[in-house]
């Protein structure tokens, strides 16, 4: 039977509906509340992305991946046919091989002859401001800088950089047929009016065309690797001027670290705030590598003339390949490979940068790592290594570490574009500085030794853009689903420039 009561249409307002009215509406205020929270935080994202872009556009050219691709003439076999019938073919030369041998095509490629040159004052506007990593490159008065192993310092006060590195323009010789190779300096050789103490081109110039061809003949006997630490100046990083010899070998004590017999290598600079001074350290060694130490200079002036205080095995242990760090608290620190190049140690400096204090850190344990060039941006601590096979290019890692005593953590290989071989091989070179670019956070120059064994004198430079930014490749370390560490790239450039924005700064 039907009620005589319809049935109420519509909503009861019984208790229970009342709740779960309200509930929807709380529901409704917070998706609400969410959604335009949401929306803000993606704005601000949006915002500080935008920033970051604009910094980071006028880099962007820079960070195109550029191919290689040279293609490699067949290995040549220099076995005569009879003993290749007999003991079978030898294993092919490796590129590296070829990269290394005088005699091969592959080593001209790598080293183009001077009339290739980057010549910053007689180049031409074509080729203005523009790094052509591996040629020749010219200081201010036309000679090939020398300045090998080195870093460069922005001082403030005079708003100039300077580049410092060891002159090695002299003949390269062998200490031992195992040995590694050194260079002599031909021009110390004589005592000659021509010969210019901080101008050793022109001495070498000039001994040649008076004694040629014997000078080096003659030279042979006055095996010496020191001539010293070279100074060059220059406003815009890429006109050099040559400061000379702030840091001159030592000719006569034969007991002095810096007697010509030994080996320095390496030299950075920072500058004390607090004391004023400029103070170099370098890896100071023996000519059979045993000393393994580190030697301190310093001087009033960038330019020097730079006073050598001591060497000294850093908390009594050997040091090789080294940097130092200055971070932005001023605090600097010593980072050098030990224990035969297994590991690095990093270590504060005293705070008049002198010295080492007591304490250190080991890292990259059993890595054998070398050539620490170590920078820092937005917190993090970045270093670059090498691996350690002498003069011969082998593959770069980058590493990180939120406290710069560490621990670091490898990111994998920074190396970008190129080919699978210039990749290997940092691009045929070993890292040595990374340079912050003022005015471009985020944005640095890695600075790289080619180096020509056969021809030390004749090593190249290899400056490249190093960006941070992306996903690294090999880092493990995951904090909520995000990696802690930016990659750190290095773009290969057969020819590149810093943009034009930086300089007009
Ligand atoms: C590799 C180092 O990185 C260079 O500075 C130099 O010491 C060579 N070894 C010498 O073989």
């Amino acid at each position: 039977m039907r009620s005589r009561h319809p049935k109420a249409l519509g909503f009861r307002c019984y208790p229970a509906s009342h709740r779960s009215l309200t509930l929807v509406l709380w529901s409704l205020v917070a998706l609400v509340v969410f959604v335009n929270f949401h929306l803000l935080i993606i704005h601000k994202e949006e915002e500080t992305m935008s920033t970051h872009e604009i910094r980071r556009s006028i880099m962007r050219e820079l960070e195109v991946v550029e191919k290689e691709k040279f293609r490699l003439a067949p290995p040549r076999s220099r076995r005569n046919p009879r003993a290749v019938r007999r003991k079978g073919e030898k294993k092919p030369p490796t590129i590296v091989d070829e990269f290394l041998d005088q005699s091969s095509a592959v080593h001209d490629m790598f080293f183009p002859e001077l009339n290739t040159a980057v010549d910053p004052v007689n180049g031409g506007n074509d080729s203005m401001y523009f790094y052509y990593p591996g040629r020749i490159w010219l200081d201010t008065d036309g000679k090939p800088i020398q300045a090998h192993g080195g870093g460069v310092l922005y001082d403030k006060r005079s708003n100039t950089y300077f580049w410092y590195g060891e002159n090695k323009d002299g003949k390269t010789y062998k200490v031992n047929s195992k040995g590694a190779d050194r260079v002599s300096c031909t021009f110390r050789c004589y005592q000659h009016p021509f010969v210019v103490w901080d101008k050793p081109y022109l001495a070498v110039e000039a001994l040649n065309s008076i004694v040629s061809p014997n000078v080096n003949d003659l030279c042979q006997t006055h095996k010496v690797d020191i001539i010293g630490v070279i100074c060059y100046s220059s406003k815009d990083l890429w006109a050099w001027k040559n400061e000379g010899l702030v840091l001159h070998g030592e000719e006569k004590n034969v007991t002095h670290d810096l007697h010509k017999s030994n080996v320095l290598e390496r030299p950075k600079l920072i500058y004390n705030d607090r004391t004023g001074k400029y103070v170099m350290w370098m890896h100071i060694d023996d000519a059979n590598y045993t000393k393994a130490s580190v030697g301190v200079a310093v001087s009033d002036s960038p330019t020097g003339p730079f006073t050598y205080l001591y060497s000294k095995r850093p908390h009594d242990c050997e040091s090789r390949d080294m940097t130092i760090f200055k971070d932005d608290d001023g605090k600097a620190y010593l980072i050098y490979s030990s224990e035969d190049n297994s590991e690095l140690h990093i270590g504060p400096l005293t705070d008049d940068y002198l010295d080492v204090t007591d304490v250190m850190r080991r890292l990259l344990i059993a890595q054998h790592r070398e050539a620490p060039a170590l920078f820092k941006h937005e917190g993090t601590y970045y270093m670059v290594t090498s691996g350690c096979t002498s003069w011969a290019p082998n593959t770069a890692l980058a590493h990180a570490a939120t406290s710069v005593m560490g621990p670091w953590e490898t990111l994998g290989n920074p190396c970008v574009g190129g080919n699978e071989v210039f990749r290997s091989t940092t691009f045929f070179s070993q890292s040595t500085f990374v340079l912050p670019v003022p005015g471009l956070p985020g944005s640095f120059i890695f600075m790289a030794d080619r180096w020509n064994p056969s021809d030390l004198r004749d090593s190249r430079y290899v400056w490249l853009p190093l960006t941070i930014g992306g996903v690294p490749d090999e880092a493990a370390d995951y904090s909520f689903m995000f990696p802690l560490w930016s990659r750190v790239s290095i773009y290969w450039h057969k020819r590149w420039r810093l943009p034009e924005e930086w300089r007009d700064s």
